[in-house]
């Protein structure tokens, strides 16, 4: 009973590179610590992946790597499900009937498209343009209630949001309408060398903190971050976006209060300061990167979590198309 009052949580991941120190404040920590509260379902969105050209063998071992991250953040196979987008077949076939509910002006006003389509210019395919829509059918599926992500999903999420309206608004409550749950803190990490961008694995290595860096490499990252002139921890974006977002950092993983933080470095100047955010983030990620190289090496553990709850995901996601189906007027077929 009490499973049942429950609300649903859907988020995914792309198995692209590796994940980022961004990945996990905006959106794996909070997987994990909302794990408890919520019927929480976590993909590895490898069809979302192939909007940008992907060498096959890395694709597949990047896509158990996310798996293995989600694991060894402490994620609870028990509790959450953990699988690939494209093991339930009925994320492409709801993205094509949302499809002719999304109208291209809507699509091509997504700020993603136009920066990735920028970046690709040799490969401006019509996956990258529908790619919203895939993200909202994921989303739909499973009637999802609440969507944790990082500030630069935003706009998708809202146009997740228009598309289910519009279809309800047609066929009647067929999808709950997905909240984004994206803290404030935390919700846009910022690049180390240009902090008014967005930390992203896409750009040069010394811009990011991955996931799986070594101690050393953590350090010497944050000691070359980019801040100020003027040597004053505190916190204000506008003037000190680099300082701001090692704060930022500092607070989410440690729980101090920004307050806390500028009390505590007065007059302490740069050096010790990122010393101190280096040790944090590496006291955060240390465990997680030692459970991660045990369960990467667990190929069997890893085969077991994605099929059980692939084949779980595919009993909640059945059931909408069912439903979405009859609705639109697709003829049953009772094989
Ligand atoms: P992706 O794979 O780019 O990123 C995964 C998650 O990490 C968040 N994120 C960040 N958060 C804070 N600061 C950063 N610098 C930072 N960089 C990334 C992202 O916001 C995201 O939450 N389209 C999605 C994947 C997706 C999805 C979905 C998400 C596909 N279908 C359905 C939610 C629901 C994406 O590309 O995320």
């Amino acid at each position: 009973m009490e499973q049942q009052a429950k609300k649903t949580i859907f988020s995914g991941i792309q198995p692209t590179g590796t994940l980022t120190l961004g990945n996990y404040i905006g959106a794996l920590r909070n997987f994990k610590l909302l794990e408890d509260e919520f019927n929480c379902i976590y993909s590895i969105v490898d069809l979302h992946a192939l909007t940008v050209r992907q060498n096959p063998a890395e694709l597949r071992k990047a896509c158990l790597k996310v798996l293995s991250l989600y694991l060894a953040v402490g994620l609870d196979p028990e509790k959450s499900l953990m699988y690939f987008q494209s093991h339930v077949a009925e994320h492409a076939e709801l993205s094509w009937v949302l499809s002719c509910y999304t109208y291209m002006g809507e699509l091509s006003r997504m700020t993603q498209f136009k920066e990735k389509s920028a970046k690709h210019q040799d490969n401006i395919n019509a996956g990258l343009f529908t790619y919203p829509v895939l993200m909202a059918a994921d989303i739909l599926l499973y009637q999802a209630d609440l969507v944790p992500v990082g500030a630069d999903q935003k706009q998708h999420l809202e146009l997740s949001r228009d598309v289910a309206e519009r279809f309800n608004g047609v066929y009647g409550d067929v999808f709950v309408v997905p909240d984004p749950y994206i803290t404030k803190l935390g919700g846009r990490v910022m690049s180390l060398a240009e902090p008014t961008r967005k930390m992203s694995k896409s750009d040069p290595e010394d811009t990011y903190i991955a996931m799986l860096d070594e101690p050393d490499l953590i350090r010497r990252k944050l000691k070359r971050a980019v801040t100020d002139s003027e040597a004053l921890v505190k916190f204000d974006i506008e003037n000190k976006p680099g300082v701001s977002n090692l704060m930022s950092i500092l607070s989410t993983l440690s729980g101090r209060s920004m307050d806390q933080i500028e009390a505590d470095f007065e007059g302490k100047g740069y050096g010790v300061f990122k010393e101190a955010v280096a040790d944090q983030v590496i006291e955060s990620l240390s465990p997680i990167q030692t459970r991660y190289k045990e369960i990467f090496a667990d190929k069997a553990y890893l085969e077991q979590v994605m099929t059980s709850s692939a084949e779980r995901a595919r009993g909640i996601a059945r059931k909408t198309m069912r439903k979405v189906r009859k609705k639109v007027g697709l003829a049953a077929l009772t094989l």
